[in-house]
């Protein structure tokens, strides 16, 4: 268990006594002493009583001595706990000895949806849907390893006018030609010459139109001709998730057309509850509390004029599955901030029509853009959108090219496979590190840097710590028996017991930037007890002790990259 939290349940009784109410402690860590609780400051003025008081009397009440070396109260009220040497070594030892480090499998598991990814086929992956992959797959690890129901639902964008004029430009390349192309990975050339063409000829443009009318009517030889461009992007696509590392496979992928049988009934459900309305001839719900700035109801709109349903209808149909078929209670949609308006719109309308009822919920995870180094979205020197395998062989070569600098000895698999690690971990870890509301810089000289708050820097502490194994051969097995005494030891140790809270507030706020600004304190903090705290020059149990602690921060800091989806290779 944490500190703060176990701290908290001592303090809180003796609180609780002195004010004749539940009070919270307020315990956090403290410059002054391990852990500070200030609750008797705003207690003061409501109890009319000194500060001071209230702290003394707390302290003679709370039941902190197998905890606490010593408790004081301090300035104008504070209490300062400094936590016992022994008591520390005891938690650290526990969650060595635990295989999850402290964190319990949840006691009731969910069935958790993760919506991520999602590229459309037939076009490039762009780095909205980086950002989506890294994140979804970040919080798909987590909560399966928690012990959730994960499932991956890759909403592929497979269904849809476009289609109409993407096999027919497919028709003209001839099916092999096609085919080649598309494996080349060269989507967007063939989406744009697609959408050339129908700008510039009408006859290709009617045949375009027929073709949409035919995929929708279900003829099986467009079909065929559609599923052939599915296929060959699905497979462009997973060879990016390997790129990638990310969990992603080809049972994931839940296209859009997959919803296509559950359209109209959805739909009719609507009607039938009533909340369907006509509006400049189509069908729309008015989910409430999406408003326009002038104050008129917003529509989604579920069935077109012409009768065809788009991506809001598909989404409710997926969310009326996903809840009602699947048995989800969490629904996670790891998209682009872009499309918060639309998420509200069909959660609202699927609590209104009852397929998302407690426990069940559903969550936009929206993130903000990739920025150029100028600020601006990001963008290829041409002007296009950035190619997403561009820019993820680039930061592989740049991290081989560094890594084989660093280390000449290094062969050429093994740089090959360090390099795709840090290159592959510095960009996940750029993306997880900030805020994910928030836009970011791509910035390369700063993700792969050794130091600073990246990838790189923590797989450098991880890979220090097996070399420090190494060198102390088989025999330097990690004791139990962890004794912290010295402050950077103390500070080292207090950062570990602290992951499985971490863990817990990510599981559920899905800010993974807690979880990477959490590992990287452990990091320096490492660095800094490396520095000051000599361990295989140390004797006896002081070497034991802190082989321990090097042994627990190492898997720590593994754990807590593999969920972030980030390789920790033995060396750098
Ligand atoms: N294909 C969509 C896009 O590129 C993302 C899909 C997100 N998921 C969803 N259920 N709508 O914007």
């Amino acid at each position: 268990m944490d500190l703060e939290k176990l701290l908290t349940d001592r303090l809180a009784p003796a609180f609780a006594a002195v004010a004749g109410r539940p009070v919270d402690p307020v315990v956090r860590r403290s410059q002054h002493a391990d852990f500070q609780s200030d609750a008797a400051l705003a207690l003061a003025r409501q109890l009319g009583r000194p500060p001071r008081a209230i702290a003394e009397e707390v302290r003679e009440r709370a039941e902190l001595a197998d905890l606490c070396a010593s408790v004081e109260v301090s300035g104008p009220g504070f209490l300062n706990l400094t936590v016992a040497d022994r008591a520390l070594g005891a938690l650290v030892a526990a969650l060595a000895a635990d295989p999850r480090l402290g964190v319990p499998v949840v006691a009731g598991p969910e069935t958790v949806v993760v919506d991520y990814s999602g590229p459309n086929v037939a076009k490039e992956m762009h780095v909205g849907h980086l950002r989506s992959t890294v994140i979804g797959d970040a919080a798909a690890r987590l909560l399966e390893w928690l012990g959730h129901r994960v499932l991956r639902a890759n909403h592929l964008g497979d269904w849809g006018t476009p289609f109409g004029m993407l096999i027919e430009h497919l028709v003209d390349l001839g099916e092999t030609g096609a085919a080649r192309e598309l494996s080349m990975g060269d989507l967007d050339a063939f989406y744009k010459a697609a959408r050339e063409k129908f700008d510039a000829d009408a006859a290709f443009r009617d045949r375009s139109r027929l073709r949409v009318v035919a995929l929708q009517g279900g003829d099986p030889a467009t079909l065929r001709l559609w599923r052939l461009l599915v296929t060959q992007s699905e497979s462009y696509f997973l060879t990016v998730y390997e790129l990638l590392d990310v969990t992603l496979s080809d049972a994931d992928f839940r296209g859009e057309s997959s919803y296509h049988d559950l359209l109209a009934p959805t739909v009719d459900e609507l009607d039938r509850l009533g909340l369907l309305r006509r509006s400049d001839g189509a069908d729309c719900v008015f989910p409430p509390g999406s408003v326009r700035r002038d104050g008129e109801p917003l529509p989604l709109i579920v069935r077109k004029s012409d009768g065809g349903y788009g991506y809001p209808a598909t989404d409710l149909a997926a969310l009326r599955h996903r809840t009602a078929t699947l048995g989800a209670t969490r629904l996670l949609y790891v998209v682009g901030l872009p499309q918060r308006r639309h998420f509200e719109m069909v959660f609202a309308a699927g609590a209104q029509a009852g397929w998302l009822a407690p426990p069940a919920r559903a969550e936009h995870v929206g993130f903000g853009s990739i920025l150029g180094p100028d600020g601006r979205m990001l963008r290829s020197r041409a002007g296009g959108s950035v190619k997403l395998v561009g820019l993820l062989n680039e930061a592989v070569e740049r991290a081989t090219a560094l890594a084989r600098e660093r280390n000449p000895e290094l062969g050429d698999a093994e740089a090959a496979e360090v390099g795709r690690a840090v290159g592959i971990g510095a960009i996940k870890y750029a993306d997880l590190a900030g805020d994910r509301r928030k836009d970011y810089v791509l910035d390369w000289e700063r993700m792969l840097s050794l130091d600073g708050n990246t990838a790189p820097y923590l797989q450098y502490a991880y890979s220090r710590i097996r070399s420090i194994f190494r060198r102390a051969g088989a025999a330097a097995r990690p004791d139990a028996d962890v004794a912290p005494v010295e402050p950077a030891e103390r500070a080292l140790a207090f950062e570990l017991v602290g992951f499985p809270a971490v863990v817990d507030a990510v599981a559920g706020s899905l800010e993974f930037h807690q979880l990477a600004g959490y590992l990287h304190r452990v990091a320096v903090a490492f660095s800094a007890f490396y520095e000051r705290c000599p361990v295989l020059r140390a004797d006896g149990p002081v070497r034991k002790s802190r082989l321990a602690l090097c042994d627990l921060t190492a898997r720590v800091l593994e754990q807590g990259l593999y969920l972030l989806g980030i390789r920790t290779p033995e060396r750098l």
